[in-house]
């Protein structure tokens, strides 16, 4: 209940592109409730971006204006600032570490500044008891940051592993659903504004590890480790393997997965199988999922709209009236001095079962040698096809039981090199739903 004495929490918006001008609509349709939920007054005193005169479907005028979101956020008249600019360095940083300094909280959807910058900026906001919160940073409206940090706290987690980049998912499944190869569809996604015109952060999978290396901070309790996850994008998904898989009851997803084992932590984003009939097996479009495992709730499966600007400024606001209510809490859901140095699974050692697509001259004896380099890497066959032939070359698809990653890849490295291989295998893990 809001109180005659609860103080305004004063508010500055840093960036009003998509989110920023989406938590401005969402302050001006539900205000009123929204300080009634928090107790005290939320007032958004002022704004800033590059171009005040720019038409943002908002009105702007009420609000004070700066050019530089570094002024903005040393005015003293804001309490919180939202920083909604981007980019792991430049103003975000700039700006974001000028409100922490004075002790105003932080509320940002920047995955990039905080996956290469979040344990010193986290450091910062404790020192000075300010807040700073990210919900709209990992799967825009899907509660996930809030999920790991409280919900889940009594567990401990195995697992985090999901789909966090709609772009590729949006492409994945337009692929499959139409036929068409990569490129054209890339281009479509473009045209529908769902892939930015340089799609590099989101095909190329370093979108998703940025989500994935703050997900595992939260899970795992260890330190931010963007350098400690092994990424490979979309790029080379072709319709043919979208189409193979699906014959073998399999969807090809963009899995970003955090596991820990015996005190050691894997962080991998790269297009995988998995079946079709699981909760991210089933996923279609921009949507995101995440699943966690943790020992004593079992698993819990996290849905819902990955991006844009009414399901990631939801979170934003979400984030401004829990610490309009509650202050700051740690940034990563336990003091900052308490995350430990997060210890790396060398990949090669983990082991899961394998697509593996050949494309090999069409004679007698062609397959023979492959099977045995794969015998002799210690990599056993569970299903293996053949598609098309003469006069075509061939096409072989082999799902193989689990095997280490080390003795595929050296088993793929064998394979590229023999005579009756056409092009590089296609090797792709088949994660366990
Ligand atoms: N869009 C999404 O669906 C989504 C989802 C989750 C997270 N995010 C994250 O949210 C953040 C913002 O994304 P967005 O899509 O809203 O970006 P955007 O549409 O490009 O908006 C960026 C805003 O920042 C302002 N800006 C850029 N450089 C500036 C500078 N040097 N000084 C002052 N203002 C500056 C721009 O000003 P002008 O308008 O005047 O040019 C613009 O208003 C990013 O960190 C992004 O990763 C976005």
């Amino acid at each position: 209940m809001m109180t005659e004495t609860a103080p305004a929490l004063r508010i500055g918006v840093a960036g009003l592109g998509t989110v920023g001008a989406g938590v401005l609509k969402i302050l001006a349709a539900h205000g009123p409730r929204l300080s009634t939920h928090a107790g005290r007054p939320l007032v958004l005193t002022a704004v800033s971006a590059r171009n005040r005169a720019k038409d943002r479907g908002v009105d702007i005028s009420q609000f004070e204006w700066e050019d530089d979101p570094v002024a903005l956020a040393r005015r003293d008249d804001i309490d919180l600032l939202i920083e909604v600019i981007g980019g792991s360095n430049g103003p975000a940083k700039a700006a974001a570490e000028a409100a922490l300094a004075r002790g105003a909280h932080v509320v940002t959807a920047n995955k990039a500044l905080l996956a290469a910058h979040g344990g010193a900026l986290a450091e910062m906001a404790e020192e000075k008891r300010a807040g700073l919160r990210f919900e709209a940073a990992v799967a825009g409206g899907v509660p996930i940051v809030k999920a790991l940090s409280d919900s889940l706290a009594a567990n401990a987690i195995s697992r985090v592993y999901g789909v966090l980049n709609g772009t590729c998912n949006f492409i994945l499944t337009e692929m499959e659903r139409t036929g068409r190869d990569y490129q054209d569809v890339l281009a479509e996604a473009q045209s529908l504004g769902y892939a930015e015109a340089d799609p590099t952060a989101d095909v190329g999978g370093w979108d998703a590890a940025h989500k994935l290396a703050l997900l595992s901070t939260l899970a795992f309790g260890a330190s931010v480790d963007l350098d400690g996850v092994s990424v490979e994008g979309i790029e080379r998904i072709s319709e043919s393997d979208i189409r193979f898989a699906a014959e073998l009851g399999y969807r090809i997803k963009l899995i970003a997965t955090a596991s820990r084992d015996g005190g050691q932590t894997l962080q991998q984003v790269a297009p995988c199988l998995i079946p079709a009939e699981s909760a991210i097996g089933g996923l279609d479009g921009v949507m995101n999922a995440v699943v966690c495992e943790g020992d004593f709730v079992g698993q819990t499966v996290f849905e819902g709209p990955g991006a844009g600007e009414g399901p990631t400024a939801s979170a934003i606001v979400a984030d401004v009236l829990e610490l309009a209510r509650n202050g700051a809490q740690p940034v990563f859901g336990q003091p900052i001095q308490r995350l430990t140095p997060l210890r790396r699974m060398p990949p090669e050692n983990v082991s899961a079962p394998y697509y593996v697509r050949l494309k090999l001259v069409d004679r007698p004896g062609a397959l023979a040698e492959v099977t045995g380099i794969l015998g002799g890497t210690d990599i056993s066959i569970h299903q293996m096809r053949q598609i098309g032939g003469t006069p075509d070359p061939a096409s072989v698809v082999i799902i193989t039981h689990e095997a280490r990653d080390g003795d595929l890849r050296s088993a793929v490295a064998k394979i590229t090199n023999l005579e009756v291989s056409l092009a590089p295998p296609m090797a792709l893990r088949i994660e366990r739903a």
